[in-house]
């Protein structure tokens, strides 16, 4: 028995039906490539990983990124058989290798410890799944005793094996040095001249081995992506599963088939997500905290009692307990939103400190600025804070009143208390206490008359 064990994905595949320029195993599900999900699974069961890769070799390296691997190439594809075969040279004889596809994403870590299990104890192990529809797959041959003989490619079988609906998943784990000897024994007798890894089964069967099997009653998890609609489908079914597990940790979502985490959700007691909210990056929620229809919301941390509503864009920023964000605003890098403090509709901050209690209900733009406490924006200010090559920083102070239509032209600071006048363009620092204005006086023009159409 050994601990030691051997990842071996195939991805070698170049995925022809995705219609793509980008290789089939860097196709992204949530969050993450196809690869990355099967690799971020293999870590976590196997010693050592080694990919085999094809088609866009370096492409899928540069985008995986992942130096714990050993990138194997296939140069041309004979078979699932001779891909492994590739690998083998680097995998050690008393490990289990661990046969795993690049395009089958959603297989679990409980099943490869299954898997893992049964091959230590057996020496072969296979992954199996029943189906209603086994077209295309290759069937598993089993005596009177129920023990599985081989594996019959469908372009193989004959019509009663057609009959058989329990199927080779592919994925199997093999003592590596009983592996090492059937890979060397393959031939390219059968329908498409490939080397077929499912022959070792008969090989095995001829040396008196048992194969042990584990069957999945889960078919996403052995479902393998070929086209785009096959992608979806593999989508919804990771976004269902997760919803339905963040609902067993006590998350109210008003509907989980229109909800999707692409990334980590944590959150507290008592927090309800409405309709089509995404949720990208790393995203936190205290207790209490509702998020409205139609947000997205990204690498964010989110307090206590916050409310954030409808159609609200929130990226790389911080709110505070008890804040209200939109409908309708845009929260963008490193703003951060004080507690109770109020982002009404079609607001954008940027790059800002809002204080505690301060708000800015409507219609405007606050980037690279610092507010204090208690601070009232009007509608429709902006904090003017590019001269075209450079950002200026503008400071408002604590119970600062800015009145409606008021530009502040950075660098700048309100003072404590300060008062601005509507329709203001304030280009000097205003103390504390003062009221300033900078518009022009009304004048009412007695005999204009207004143009006639001529
Ligand atoms: C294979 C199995 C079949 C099983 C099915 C499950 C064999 C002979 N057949 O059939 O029993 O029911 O998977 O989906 O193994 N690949 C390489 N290099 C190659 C050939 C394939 O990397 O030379 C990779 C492909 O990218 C793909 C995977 O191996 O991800 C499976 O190859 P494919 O040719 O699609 O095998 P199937 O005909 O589906
Ligand atoms: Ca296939």
């Amino acid at each position: 028995m050994t601990n030691n064990i051997h990842g071996i994905i195939l991805a070698a595949g170049k995925g022809t039906r995705m219609n793509s320029s980008k290789p089939k195993v860097l196709q992204t599900l949530s969050d993450k490539s196809l690869l990355g999900h099967v690799l971020y699974i293999a870590h976590q069961v196997c010693n050592k990983v080694h990919v085999v890769y094809g088609f866009g070799g370096e492409q899928v390296q540069n985008t995986i990124n992942d130096d714990s691997v050993n990138w194997v190439e296939q140069k041309q594809q004979l078979g699932t058989g001779h891909a492994v075969a590739q690998a083998m040279p680097h995998i050690k004889d008393d490990s289990i290798s661990l046969v795993l596809y690049g395009d089958v994403p959603l297989i679990k870590k409980s099943t490869l410890d299954d898997l893992i299990n049964q091959a230590q104890q057996n020496e072969v192990a296979l992954l199996s799944v029943v189906l209603d529809n086994p077209t295309g797959y290759g069937r598993i041959i089993r005596n009177s005793e129920d023990q599985i003989q081989a594996i019959v490619e469908q372009k193989d079988c004959d019509k009663e094996q057609l009959k058989i609906r329990e199927v080779n998943t592919g994925i199997m784990a093999v003592n590596s040095n009983l592996l090492k000897k059937y890979l060397d024994g393959l031939d390219t007798n059968n329908a498409q001249g490939e080397l077929y890894l499912t022959d070792i089964i008969e090989a095995a069967v001829g040396d008196k081995k048992t194969i042990a099997s584990v069957i999945t009653n889960n078919e996403y998890e052995v479902a393998g992506v070929n086209d785009k609609a096959q992608l979806a489908e593999l989508e919804r079914t990771f976004q269902q599963n997760q919803a339905a597990e963040f609902m067993q940790q006590g998350l109210g979502l008003k509907d989980p088939a229109r909800f999707d985490c692409r990334g980590s959700l944590s959150f507290g007691q008592d927090c309800e997500i409405d309709v089509n909210v995404v949720i990208e990056g790393k995203v936190t929620l205290g207790n209490n905290t509702n998020i409205a229809p139609n947000c997205i919301i990204k690498n964010t941390q989110i307090g206590n009692n916050v409310s954030i509503l409808p159609n609200s864009v929130i990226e790389d920023a911080v709110i505070g307990d008890g804040a209200s964000i939109g409908p309708f605003a845009r929260i963008r890098p490193e703003a951060n939103i004080g507690e109770n403090a109020k982002i009404g509709n079609f607001v954008e901050v940027k790059k800002s400190t809002i204080g505690k209690g301060s708000k800015v209900s409507h219609l405007s733009y606050i980037g690279d600025t610092t507010m204090g406490e208690n601070v009232n924006i009007g509608a429709g200010v902006i904090t003017c804070n590019y001269d075209g090559a450079n950002k200026y920083q503008t400071t408002i102070e604590d119970g600062a009143f800015v009145g409606s239509d008021t530009q502040l032209i950075a660098p700048i600071t309100i003072g404590k208390n300060a008062t601005i006048g509507a329709g203001s363009t304030i280009t000097k620092d205003v103390p504390a206490d003062q009221l300033a204005l900078s518009r022009s006086k009304q004048v009412i023009m007695s005999n204009w008359k207004r143009p006639i159409k001529k």
